[in-house]
């Protein structure tokens, strides 16, 4: 074919479409359980918005987001993740004054300009959640609960569930200014990327990958020594609530996040089978603040499906089949067409070839097609306006009338 996908991007379809659907519908369940409702944004919003909410120095900014003029000349972007949209949506619906308390959903695709490779992609979906207008340590523990749950509920295992806390909004504050210094004494042992970070976004310099750095880094302030009262019992809240819902967690003081939005917990999921991290999130009390001067406490997380799908086993797929083939022959007759019309309005699964094919052939596509039922239609039973009824597991043939055949069908 002439035309490719663009780099990045995937067609998704058969198995890896199923296991999108059936994502969705696990998540979904276990959201609507916890009190959850859907909300659906647009994929392309203001390039102000992403710049302010998730930072103007992380890379997802810097050097990731598909942006470009509008005809009205207005600079727009694909969004690159979900919380900034949802965010404010929150706000402009007026939602903070009306209806404080929100707990969303969503899921649709993200798009980042990153250098593919296998988990990596440019176009991706996400499926994440939103809470507005709670600021509770139990609450943010059942938060971790509910992205635990959707996930075994895939049967997906061998995860590692990784917290921290990043303080609140002046604890921050202090550690940066005193880390800061800290890396600009150690500015010419850095590694390239993390001279850059220390002064454009010196927290990130902390998930460092680099060896040496990470030598360096032992010897870095602790966040959590710069954390006031507020920000060390709310973390520890968290963590006790944690225990007590039989959650295993990892404490990781390193994880600080892609994204500037963060205050008090952060948390990521990892599968320890490949490596990905497929889920992440937290709080963020301080953006709307940042974005339109208000006090709105919030939290949340997304997942990559692309990332879960790739750790579902094919086998809880539940096996695609049809509830009845038709055989027929010479040509589709009006008795035909009645027959399909009353299995469709029955709610019966049912299908034919649309041009006329040899019996052998027929019995072969009914039985690739998995049909739990065969109906042959042939010039005896038109003229008796009868069936022949063929149970595919047992290979119990009967001549009955439509009716009789849709009973025994629907009580399959
Ligand atoms: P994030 O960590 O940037 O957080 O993305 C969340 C998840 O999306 C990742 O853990 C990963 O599974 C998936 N993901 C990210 N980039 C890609 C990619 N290029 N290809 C495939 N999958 C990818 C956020 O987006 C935040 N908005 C999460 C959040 C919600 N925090 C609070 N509320």
């Amino acid at each position: 074919m002439k035309y490719q996908t663009l780099k990045g991007m995937n067609d998704i379809y058969f198995k890896e479409a199923k296991k999108y659907d059936l994502i969705i519908k696990n998540a979904t369940k276990v959201f609507l359980k916890y009190g959850y409702s859907r909300v659906i944004t647009p994929n392309l919003e203001e390039t102000e918005l992403f710049k302010r909410s998730v930072g103007d120095e992380t890379d997802v900014v810097n050097k990731e987001m598909y942006t470009f003029n509008d005809k009205g000349d207005r600079s727009v972007t694909l969004r690159p993740e979900g919380t900034a949209g949802v965010l404010r949506a929150y706000i402009n619906g007026g939602l903070h004054i009306s209806n404080p308390i929100n707990k969303w959903f969503y899921y649709g695709t993200m798009y980042r300009y990153e250098r593919p490779q296998k988990g990596r992609y440019r176009e991706f979906h996400q499926i994440g959640v939103e809470c507005f207008g709670i600021k509770s340590a139990f609450f943010d523990a059942t938060v971790v609960k509910m992205a635990i749950e959707f996930l075994e509920k895939l049967n997906i295992k061998d995860l590692s569930i990784q917290i921290n806390s990043l303080g609140n909004v002046s604890s921050r504050k202090k550690y940066i200014k005193v880390l800061q210094e800290f890396l600009i004494e150690n500015y010419d042992r850095l590694s390239e990327d993390s001279k850059v970070r220390t002064y454009k976004n010196p927290l990130r310099v902390l998930d460092s990958k680099d060896k040496n750095d990470k030598e360096i880094l032992k010897l870095a302030p602790n966040l959590h020594d710069y954390f006031d009262e507020e920000s060390l019992t709310y973390f520890k809240d968290i963590q006790r609530y944690l225990e007590k819902l039989n959650i295993k967690y990892e404490l990781n003081t390193n994880l600080v996040r892609g994204l500037d939005y963060y205050t008090d917990l952060v948390f990521e999921i990892v599968s320890t089978k490949d490596n990905h991290t497929i889920l992440g999130g937290g709080r963020y009390d301080n953006l709307a603040n940042i974005l339109d001067n208000k006090d709105i406490p919030a939290i949340g997380f997304a997942a990559g499906i692309e990332r879960i799908s790739s750790l579902i086993q094919d086998n809880i797929l539940e096996e695609e089949s049809l509830d009845v083939y038709l055989v027929y022959f010479d040509q589709i007759s009006d008795f035909m067409i009645d027959v399909v019309s009353k299995l469709i309005d029955n709610d019966i699964r049912v299908d034919f070839e649309y041009k006329s094919k040899s019996f052998n052939y027929q019995m072969k596509r009914a039985n690739k097609l998995n049909a739990k039922y065969v109906l042959i239609l042939g010039e005896d039973e038109i003229k008796e306006n009868m069936l022949t009824l063929k149970n595919m597991k047992t290979s119990i043939q009967e001549k009955i009338s439509l009716n009789e055949a849709i009973e025994r069908i629907k009580n399959v």
